[in-house]
């Protein structure tokens, strides 16, 4: 299948599609030999030989990754500013240039989904497909079966209604009590806003699931790779062909 010279080069890992196209642009790309300076190129991975100032550059096998993030770390690749740890430390043994699909908060620990599928990534992200993102959340104090009932209705917050798919009490632990929750949308801290907004406080938040893909028994700060049955289950949560068969 033929894809843009640009989409081809980020996910080759030469440089991000913005980056990509200045190199096209400076005339520093060739297909098949001859220089190429229109955006609209398009080259077949498995035919075509690209070549970015000299060097040929080679398709990457695509990567589908599950991290389990631990609390702490920024979502985000490379090094902080502020010195805060980032995924990168967890990762920097995987020679694709995966990204995180979406974004834990630093104090957020469990399941990122790493890729370097594009467009797996939007259909994931995309509230279209509805993908279910199922959490853990251990709030401060009781939840009563009245504030249940009301939470299950959802709440005006501050950039629109929010409604989870799904909510239930797991168990009171002491004076806090441990709920399970579910979006399919990803407002930026939308389960913390959505249960404060109710009075309960998020103590501890962690992320057990995406669509068909669970976290199981991975270990914090350890991942692994997605199997094929994971994979044909996740494509075809967001209608896609599944990469292999
Ligand atoms: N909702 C939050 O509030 N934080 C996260 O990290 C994810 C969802």
């Amino acid at each position: 299948m033929k894809v843009r010279l640009n989409k081809f080069l980020s996910e080759a890992g030469v440089a991000s599609r913005r980056k990509a196209e200045k190199l096209i642009l400076e005339g520093k790309v060739k297909v098949n030999g001859e220089v190429v300076t229109n955006l609209a190129t398009k080259v077949d991975p498995q035919k075509d030989i690209v070549e970015v100032e000299g060097r040929v550059v080679k398709p990457q096998r695509k990567r589908y990754i599950i991290l389990n993030k631990p609390c702490c770390y920024l979502t985000q690749l490379g090094s902080s500013p502020d010195g805060r740890k980032t995924i990168q430390e967890l990762i920097k043994d995987i020679p694709e240039r995966v990204f995180p699909v979406g974004r834990l908060d630093y104090n957020t620990e469990g399941l990122l989904i790493l890729t370097n599928d594009g467009d797996l990534a939007n259909r994931i992200l995309h509230p279209r497909y509805k993908l279910s993102k199922v959490y853990l959340a251990l709030v401060e104090g009781k939840v009563s079966m009245n504030t249940l009932k009301k939470m299950r209705k959802g709440i005006e917050l501050e950039d629109g209604f929010a409604k989870p798919d799904d909510i239930r009490i797991v168990r009171y632990e002491g004076k806090d009590t441990l709920l399970e929750i579910t979006f399919h949308e990803g407002r930026k801290h939308i389960v913390k806003r959505f249960l404060g907004s109710f009075g309960h406080k998020v103590k501890r938040l962690k992320r057990i699931a995406i669509g068909p893909i669970k976290l199981g028994k991975l270990s914090p700060g350890k991942w692994r790779d997605l199997n094929k049955g994971e994979l044909a289950l996740l494509f075809k949560a967001v209608g896609l062909k599944p990469p292999y068969r």
